[in-house]
């Protein structure tokens, strides 16, 4: 991705790996400053997927693939590390996914390092072919909406959902996004508008409370992430997807979700058993480290909702754009 830095423009990832640490952009303080940080343990790797230093589901299975590599290169227990690992977080397919690929790579005798940095690649090659697939549904003068990150931040590079704005961007195709600002923790204002700005992207950030009433006003299409897709096609997404899938059936808005091969849980029959990451109160009653909600009052934060698989228009994946009974085919 395009960041500029020190007044530079460059090409950055999300995550990788240098002089025997993990790197990452601490994205908890995008868009005010770009911070980098660098791990050498994979204890202190899995806190910062805990603690949403790294986030978004195939960056976070990047980061958990490159925390079992240090546990490899130190020698560590590789079945306690891997469990320590799959619990920073409960909803993103690739962290589990990431894990296990990372443990029979080791097993057979695999390099950490390449098996780690193979990994990264194959989500950037991964969400480039996602972007191939999903640029051709972009057309002169669509509107846009998307919700929390699914670009580059969250996947190593490119990204899921932004992936196709990326391609249709880069061959001349002008068009403009909503996005939604994404309550609690700013996901939608911070980092994808940070990342179309930085793209030049016409975009406009809108509360997420505003997008009933945009697409009323007439959106295109609707594009966003997935944590994790059920085998009949339900999926987990950052809270206020099913919102919005809900009211874009109402006023016959396509739906698309993008997302790789290591986010579909095919294992799994459907969305009721995804489980829903229930976060701090904190993060809702709390802004800029200031309490703004009353002291007697309680807050909820799910991470997560799930939405059922008659809102989905299509999955853009890497194999093509498939429909919710078509998803069997994304199975490795
Ligand atoms: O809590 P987050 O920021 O990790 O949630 C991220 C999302 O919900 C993304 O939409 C999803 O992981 C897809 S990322 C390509």
């Amino acid at each position: 991705m395009k960041a500029t830095i020190d007044g530079v423009q460059k090409d950055i990832r999300a995550v990788w790996f240098e002089n025997g640490r993990v790197m990452m952009i601490d994205q908890r303080r995008l868009p005010s400053e770009i911070v980098i940080v660098g791990f050498e343990d994979h204890l202190d790797v899995a806190e910062a997927i805990r603690n949403m230093t790294t986030r978004g589901a195939p960056s976070i299975g990047a980061t958990a693939a490159y925390a079992m590599c240090l546990a490899a290169l130190d020698g560590c227990d590789l079945v306690k590390a891997a469990a320590d690992i799959k619990s920073a977080r409960p909803t993103a397919y690739d962290l589990f996914y990431a894990v296990d690929y990372m443990s029979a790579r080791l097993s057979e005798g695999a390099d950490p390092v390449e098996a780690a940095d193979g990994y990264a690649q194959m989500m950037v090659d991964k969400c480039t072919a996602i972007g191939r697939n999903g640029g051709r549904l972009i057309e002169d003068g669509m509107k846009l909406m998307t919700h929390c990150n699914a670009g580059a931040l969250a996947t190593v590079d490119v990204g899921t959902a932004l992936a196709p704005m990326r391609d249709a961007h880069s061959r001349g195709v002008d068009f403009f996004v909503y996005v939604s600002e994404t309550r609690p923790r700013l996901q939608g204002m911070q980092l994808t508008a940070w990342e179309l700005a930085q793209e030049g992207i016409d975009h406009r950030i809108i509360p997420d409370g505003a997008s009933a009433y945009y697409m009323s006003q007439g959106v295109d299409m609707i594009i966003t992430g997935a944590d994790r897709i059920a085998a009949n096609g339900d999926f987990a997404n950052k809270i206020g997807t099913f919102d919005k899938a809900i009211v874009a059936k109402h006023f016959g808005i396509p739906f698309y979700v993008a997302a790789p091969a290591s986010t579909f849980n095919l294992d799994m029959s459907d969305g009721s058993k995804i489980v829903i990451e229930q976060r701090s109160e904190d993060e809702v009653c709390m802004m800029n480290g200031q309490r703004i909600a009353p002291a007697e009052s309680h807050a909820l934060n799910p991470a997560f909702d799930v939405t059922p698989a008659e809102l989905v228009t299509g999955f853009i994946t890497e194999k093509g754009i498939l429909r919710p009974d078509e998803i069997h085919l994304m199975r490795e």
